[in-house]
């Protein structure tokens, strides 16, 4: 048993609850609540059942030390308008205003600490420096309840360490992940359509590389398919490339023949001379890129073929937006294929912040879709067949 019931009566306990509410911020205007929505189930239901809880999460990659830029307080103010009840907010992470917070928490109390990435041993390779660390963590609570899926891939103090110092327990956001990753690589329904995008090829090799026996279509696009079609021969222009490896594509580009998987290639691309949100757009084949454009999103053709395979599939996982869908002029790509996603019978699966992000903003309802994962690199992990440490710490 690895659920909250595991921890029995929480009355009066002090609970920490490692969440993952790394949301996008713009100044301090959050972006993108989701992961902040993600994470109320838990909460509440530690709220509710009389336990005091103390949440830790992180914010961005700050360098080991407290940096304004990257404080969680205005993630503090939205996670209690959210919740409906007051948060605390500890100024620090395990140092006199942590301890005072956790001290003045009554019963169904939340509050929640400081960027846990401001102490240096929360990332550290260094074990016995995580270790200080997680004792430090571990003196706040009588219980840990590890619920930030986003972060389960980290060997990281509050998400793998603290887990072997308290009683422990996989919080409903985690559990419920999970069940659907393992319904993707357990047996998942047929056709498997698999959507990959977003600018390097470097960051999906693991999981192309797993999932090109498993899947029945690969659909690439992005940033990374310009790598692929110069591994095919074609002039790219001044489109992203990573030469390195343009020898792996084109050895995915073999096995997938070999393995009877498609790997479906955008056939157009829409160019721009330069990177920007006016920059003048047009469509061009995709074997025919000019040498002074650079490709920023799949072609209308390539949506129509793209959405086409994606209706038809039983199950699809998509990572990574087809074009820069922050620019209304290079968004198509990505929202024909966030549209095909919703239009898909059976399990229908967005991974990870940006793409999660890309959906929101280009005004899709989370309901419209299976499931909206809030960890990229730890769904994409766990689809690589990697171990996640901050799993394994719970069920071990
Ligand atoms: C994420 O944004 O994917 C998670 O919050 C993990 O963040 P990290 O990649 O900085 O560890």
């Amino acid at each position: 048993m690895t659920g909250l019931d595991s921890l029995g009566d929480l009355r009066g306990k002090r609970v920490l609850v490692r969440s993952d509410l790394n949301v996008p911020l713009d100044g301090d205007r959050i972006t993108d609540d989701g992961r902040i929505r993600a994470s109320l189930p838990t909460l509440r239901a530690l709220a509710s059942a009389g336990a005091r809880v103390v949440v830790v999460a992180h914010l961005g990659r700050p360098k080991g030390a407290p940096d304004p830029a990257y404080s969680l307080a205005p993630v503090a103010v939205r996670l209690a308008e959210l919740l409906g009840a007051p948060v605390s907010f500890a100024t620090d992470t395990v140092g006199a205003s942590a301890r005072s917070v956790v001290a003045g928490l009554a019963d169904g109390d939340v509050a929640l600490l400081e960027n846990v990435r401001f102490n240096p041993g929360e990332t550290s390779k260094d074990e016995s420096e995580r270790a200080a660390f997680a004792d430090e963590l571990a003196a706040l609570a009588d219980a840990f309840v590890s619920d930030g899926f986003g972060v389960v891939h980290r060997k990281q103090a509050s998400v793998y360490d603290v887990a072997q110092r308290l009683p422990h327990a996989m919080g409903a956001l985690v559990s419920a992940e999970i069940e659907v990753l393992r319904r993707l690589t357990e047996s998942p329904e047929r056709p498997y359509v698999v959507v990959l995008g977003g600018s390097k090829v470097s960051d999906k090799l693991a999981v192309i590389d797993n999932l090109l026996e498993k899947a029945d279509t690969l659909v690439v696009g992005g940033g990374m398919v310009f790598t692929f079609l110069a591994a095919q021969g074609h002039g790219v222009g001044s489109s992203l490339l990573e030469k390195d490896q343009i020898p792996v594509c084109l050895e995915y580009l073999r096995r997938a023949e070999e393995s009877g998987v498609q790997i479906l290639l955008p056939t157009d691309i829409v160019v721009a001379p330069a990177f920007s949100a006016d920059a003048p757009a047009t469509v061009v084949a995709a074997d025919a890129i000019p040498d002074d454009q650079m490709g920023l999103d799949i072609g209308p053709d390539s949506g129509v073929a793209f959405a086409a395979a994606i209706r038809g599939a039983k199950t699809v996982f998509w990572n990574g937006p087809m074009g820069v869908f922050e620019f209304e002029a290079f968004a198509g790509g990505t929202r024909a294929v966030a549209q095909a996603l919703t239009e898909v019978s059976g399990l229908s699966v967005v991974g990870g912040g940006d793409s999660a992000a890309a959906v929101r903003q280009l005004g899709f309802s989370d309901d419209a879709f299976g499931h909206i994962s809030t960890g990229g690199g730890a769904s994409l992990e766990y689809l690589e067949g990697k171990e996640l440490p901050g799993i394994d710490v719970l069920v071990g």
